[in-house]
């Protein structure tokens, strides 16, 4: 239940808790996000998937089911929620779960949605319990209790909401409580991108600002993104400038090359972050197994931006596994950086 007794609730509205907008770093990749699912590379099977569920409730002229995105950092869950807002005709409301901090700022965004709006939930896993509770209702029967008045002359009464979409984004979806995510009817996740599927990207994004590429030099930054489109249109536009300075302002396969590797990131993608980790797990550690927290205070970075950030990559590329009893670095890994293979704890020996 909700006490709105000290609340300011009207003015809540428009503050920074809500966004109708993209709000990005960087205003150049706002124009980069697809805005309709036939624009939308890669992820296939999400893709297909969603597009059926779209038709069904438009047909039945319902709102969409509520949604969990989950998936990396910068795989395009932020531009998903928003092509299902196109698709589905109606408008998107953004919030981040740490934005929001007391029920009754959560009560305020559901109130002010209009008939089958979207709202968004960035890093839905760290919104905290009591607002979470909130939402439960909110999902399953479209009300929320709210308190009115104070003391003994305090009554309860029940809202009813208009039909609304929850889209949630996650990166961690092993923290959801299970309430939660199962009040979620489609559970989407998104996978790494393959090279094939980020040059077109680099393609696309190529075409949008203007920039002249040639296939090679697009597959060459395609290659060493990590699978991640958000690094793939970061990268090309670096990769530019070393084309307008040292080339012709074309970025061929060569330019790519040598931007990438001044930019210190290697043939296989990984960054000076990924190098120093493995090293540190191979020359501190004899290749693990080693804890999260150890390689965290090792390589200087928060164990959660290991978790989200590098490991993905490092997992899906086969450098780094995940054992119970801690990370070990694979033998492939000794070869990328050229470190002999003596043998390590059998568990890393498969
Ligand atoms: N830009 C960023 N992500 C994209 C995607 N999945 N498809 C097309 N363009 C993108």
């Amino acid at each position: 239940m909700i006490d709105y007794s000290d609340s300011k609730f009207e003015s809540n509205s428009s503050n920074e808790l809500l966004s109708t907008s993209f709000v990005s770093e960087d205003a150049a990749e706002g124009s980069l996000r697809p805005k309709r699912l036939s624009e939308y590379i890669g992820q296939e099977k999400v893709k297909r998937n969603l597009e059926v569920f779209i038709e069904g409730a438009k047909r039945r002229g319902e709102p969409l089911d509520h949604v969990i995105l989950h998936g990396p950092p910068g795989l395009g869950k932020t531009t998903l929620a928003a092509i299902i807002a196109n698709e589905m005709g109606v408008m998107m409301r953004k919030t981040s779960g740490p934005a929001i901090e007391k029920p009754k700022d959560l009560a305020a965004l559901l109130t002010n949605l209009n008939e089958n709006d979207i709202l968004f939930i960035d890093e839905i896993h760290r919104m905290n319990r009591t607002v979470e509770e909130i939402l439960y209702p909110a999902m399953e029967d479209r009300q929320i209790d709210i308190i009115i008045g104070q003391g003994p002359a305090a009554t309860s009464i029940c809202l009813e909401l208009k039909n609304f979409t929850l889209v949630g984004a996650t990166t961690r979806s092993g923290q959801l409580s299970s309430p939660l995510r199962d009040r979620f009817g489609i559970d989407l996740k998104l996978e790494l991108y393959t090279p094939k599927d980020l040059k077109k990207i680099v393609e696309r994004s190529a075409g949008i600002l203007d920039i002249e590429i040639e296939p090679e030099g697009a597959f060459e930054i395609a290659c060493r993104s990590r699978g991640t489109p958000r690094i793939a249109n970061r990268l090309l536009r670096r990769v530019r400038d070393f084309a307008q300075v040292y080339g012709e302002g074309i970025i061929t396969k060569e330019i790519a090359d040598n931007a990438l590797v001044r930019l210190e990131i290697d043939k296989c993608g990984l960054d000076a972050v990924d190098r120093k980790l493995l090293r540190s797990v191979i020359e501190n550690y004899g290749g693990g197994p080693v804890g999260l927290d150890t390689i965290a205070a090792t390589v200087n970075e928060e164990s959660v931006t290991i978790e989200d950030v590098y490991e993905p990559y490092l997992m899906q590329q086969g450098f780094l596994t995940r054992t119970p009893r801690g990370r070990c670095v694979t033998k492939k890994a000794y070869d990328h950086l050229g470190i002999d293979f003596v043998g390590q704890t059998s568990i890393n020996l498969q």
